[in-house]
């Protein structure tokens, strides 16, 4: 039996090169060898969204979009959003029973967002994150999960909340939680225009679904090696953002460019539109299954309501086991 895999990411609009590297394309690969449920982990959105929820919820459709696009196939993968399962909901209620409050309060993505925080998250649902994550994970009896390594604390969090549940209540074998595995995804730091990471909270991405033309403008207007400043200056690759997208797009022409930058062989202009037309061909389909999606709402609401389905299935018999062994599925009774 292939394991299970399960993997989550937070609805937040259109995705764009840093997540189709780090994390798309490996989902695509997983689908071939696992059997895979991803999810768009809007619960856990709203721990930033709860004022305007609402804005967040419209995030889910175009990144769905965005999965499809990059070959996320509903035949082989269930695609659903957390939502439509409201058994995470309550798993989480439960886990929240065996999980101290120190344990929370000391992983690092909670300090840290406290700490460089924008915007009030400083909430019992946001402290409670991890709990939410884990019970996503059982659910599905999840084996392996695809994370990148900011995501590690929550994983081990979830690894320990599983243990501690399992103790408590003696369960052994097919009744016991499942302790999950990270799959860390080889997630390269892609870059964005400005030349640091690549992020929607920099301003400085190339989103998958962008126009053609953005795209183009974008890629133009990037920063390439500092020092070099006139046509004829040798470059340095090594210092030029524009120079690590041939990593990943045209990795056959990275030493032909690598020496022509040095030896001021070849313009910015020239090299920039050569990675250009690249990427927007790699990104063709993202443009084209948005295109598709915007004419035809239902095909992304019927694949979700598809996966919905399946994914309750699945979910319901854990929680039924979870309430079985913890008897709470026990009729009411009085025996003294
Ligand atoms: N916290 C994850 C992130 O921000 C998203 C997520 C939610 C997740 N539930 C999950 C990832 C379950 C893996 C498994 O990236
Ligand atoms: Fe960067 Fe290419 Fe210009 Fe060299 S030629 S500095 S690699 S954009």
């Amino acid at each position: 039996m292939p394991k299970r895999v399960l993997s989550g990411m937070q609805p937040t609009g259109r995705l764009h090169l840093g997540h189709y590297l780090g994390v798309l394309k490996n989902y695509v690969k997983l689908q071939e060898k696992f059997d895979c449920y991803f999810m768009a982990a809007n619960w856990h959105s709203m721990t930033a969204f709860y004022h305007d929820y609402a804005q967040a919820h419209n995030f889910i459709a175009p990144m769905i979009s965005d999965w499809l696009a990059a070959g996320l196939d509903p035949e082989k993968s269930v695609i659903f959003v957390q939502s439509d399962v409201p058994y995470h909901a309550e798993l989480c209620l439960i886990l929240s029973m065996y999980t101290p409050v120190s344990w929370l309060e000391r992983n690092p993505t909670y300090k840290e967002k406290q700490e460089n925080v924008e915007k009030d998250i400083d909430s019992y649902g946001f402290l409670g994150y991890p709990v939410l994550q884990a019970a996503d994970i059982f659910l599905y009896r999840g084996q392996l999960v695809p994370i990148g390594e900011d995501q590690l604390p929550h994983l081990e969090l979830s690894r320990e909340i599983a243990r501690r549940f399992n103790h408590i209540n003696k369960l052994e074998n097919a009744n016991a939680i499942i302790e999950p595995e990270p799959l860390l995804s080889p997630s390269p730091k892609v870059v964005g225009t400005d030349g640091r990471k690549m992020s929607k909270s920099y301003g400085n991405t190339l989103s998958l679904s962008e126009d053609e033309n953005d795209l183009r403008d974008k890629i133009k207007k990037m920063k390439t090696d500092t020092a070099r400043i006139k046509r004829t200056d040798k470059g340095n690759p090594e210092n030029c953002p524009v120079f690590s997208y041939y990593d990943y797009f045209l990795p056959d022409r990275k030493t032909e460019i690598n020496s022509q930058c040095r030896s001021a062989g070849i313009g910015c202009i020239d090299c920039k539109m050569i990675i250009a037309d690249k990427i927007i061909m790699e990104t063709l389909p993202f443009r084209e299954y948005r295109k598709k999606v915007i004419n035809d709402s239902a095909l992304v609401q019927d694949i979700l309501q598809a996966g919905a389905d399946r994914a309750k299935k699945t979910a319901g018999a854990t929680m039924e086991n979870i309430r079985n062994t913890l008897g709470i599925n026990k009729p009411c009774q009085i025996n003294v």
